[in-house]
């Protein structure tokens, strides 16, 4: 093992690749459908404000604890008092728990793009969808070229591995977003669809539409599971850390409204319901291909987009778990990849399964896909970045981390990593477990 650590070749690299975490399936997927139960336009507000404050806090706090402890999220909690280890370890869990079904998810994105051009003259787009799910064999194969891809590019190291790929990616991303957003917004009716994202309407907005925002901004910005501090801590940047990341949610709020100006305009133009859930991307968007002209043109192009989503926050879920057996288990980077993958493979099969085979088998009343889904997304990572603002806010000290210039804006900051952060995420918390 070498003792020099690896880094990112520049800050532009470190941006990227945390952008191409946070930019994926929960922009192009997830915001649409939630936004859409809970009010467009109110939620929407209610979002913004949540990824300026509270987001954008805990991505400060991740990036500067990796920067300043140069090592994997258990060690870096560990630096902070020894037995913070543990709150590490409950992203390295968020992870490992993660990487399974969202690559099962990117494994039907390849077999969409392997039938792109058979996908349009499809009868039947619903029922083609949940054969595909539920048969044992073509899903399971895809989730495991999938992975084997993610794999392939963690094993290639930080600067031609993650950075090299998020750097090519993210622009084509953009470049395909936009080639869809004007095709979108052509569309007869598309203003209705404009009009419904940005028309806040106030009377839908509840206490659960904070809780929503706020759930989607933690699994958006891919907040408490330490990726930050696993990127943070391969930086080669002495500057402010704001200075630095304040790109990252930038790009992914960017994301989720080009994405919005995309979905919706189509959405009304064909007069369909907002399905929740993975039938907007897997059978709305065919549909509406289907009618279109060149739709298979776009239909591939769509699905290129979010292939290339999905890989690269995929790629960040593994390196958490690596760069942590590469530093506490002293691993070597081939020696990580490989065992990591091969139990992921294991759990991805299983969430594979759980759409046939599987699927009387549940855990708390869910199949196993949705279980993974809930107890990540919906427990682990706000655990994680309560315990993350606690440890640093009341115990290092905001002051510690190198974050601002401003007097102001430091204190604005200690704030809300004392206070309005760990606040706010307690009162998701203590509603997912029924207490409020
Ligand atoms: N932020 C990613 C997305 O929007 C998902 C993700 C969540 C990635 C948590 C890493 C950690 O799809």
């Amino acid at each position: 093992m070498s003792s020099v650590r690896a880094t990112f070749s520049s800050k532009l690299g470190m941006v990227m690749a945390a952008a191409g975490s946070a930019v994926g399936l929960g922009n192009l997927w997830r915001f649409p459908y939630v936004a859409a139960e809970n009010g467009g336009g109110a939620f929407l507000m209610i979002y913004l404000a949540i990824v300026a404050t509270i987001g954008l806090t805990m991505i400060l706090v991740e990036s500067a604890l990796g920067m300043r402890a140069k090592t994997d999220a258990v060690g870096a909690l560990k630096a902070i008092n020894p037995k913070f280890g543990f709150i590490g370890g409950i992203g390295i869990l968020a992870g490992s728990i993660i990487v399974p079904y969202y690559c099962v998810i990117g494994g039907w994105i390849m077999a969409y793009i392997a039938e792109s051009f058979s996908l349009t003259t499809l009868e039947n787009f619903e029922e083609h969808f949940s054969t595909f799910i539920a048969s044992p064999v073509p899903p399971a194969l895809y989730f495991v070229l999938f992975l084997g891809l993610t794999g392939v590019i963690v094993y290639r190291g930080i600067q031609n591995g993650i950075e090299k790929a998020c750097k090519i990616m993210m622009p084509a991303l953009f470049v395909l977003l936009l080639i869809l957003m004007v095709r979108s917004l052509t569309l007869p009716n598309a203003l209705d669809g404009v009009k419904f994202f940005f028309k806040p309407d106030f009377s839908k907005i509840t206490g659960e539409t904070f809780l929503q925002a706020l759930g989607q901004a933690f699994f958006s910005l891919s907040v408490g599971m330490g990726i930050y501090i696993t990127f943070g801590s391969y930086a080669n940047t002495e500057a402010k850390v704001f200075k630095t990341m304040w790109p990252v949610p930038t790009l992914d709020t960017l994301v989720s409204l080009l994405t919005g100006l995309t979905i919706f305009p189509a959405v009304f133009a064909f007069g369909i319901s907002m399905n929740a859930g993975p039938s907007l991307v897997f059978i709305t968007f065919p549909k509406i291909f289907a009618s279109i002209p060149f739709g298979a043109f776009f239909s591939l192009v769509f699905f290129a987009l979010l292939l290339m989503a999905a890989l690269t926050s995929s790629m960040s879920l593994m390196e958490v778990v690596v760069t942590f057996l590469c530093d506490q288990w002293k691993m070597t980077r081939k020696k990580a990849v490989i065992s990591y993958s091969l139990l992921s493979l294991v759990g991805g099969v299983l969430v594979s399964l759980s759409f046939g085979v599987l699927s009387g088998f549940k855990i708390g009343g869910k199949i196993l896909f949705d279980q993974f889904d809930f107890l990540a997304s919906n427990i682990l990572l706000p655990t994680g970045g309560f315990l993350i603002c606690i440890a640093t806010g009341w115990v290092l000290g905001v002051d510690k981390l190198n974050v601002f210039h401003s007097k102001a804006a430091e204190k604005a900051f200690a704030f809300s990593v004392r206070y309005i952060t760990p606040i706010a995420v307690a009162a998701v918390l203590l509603n997912v477990i029924g207490l409020i």
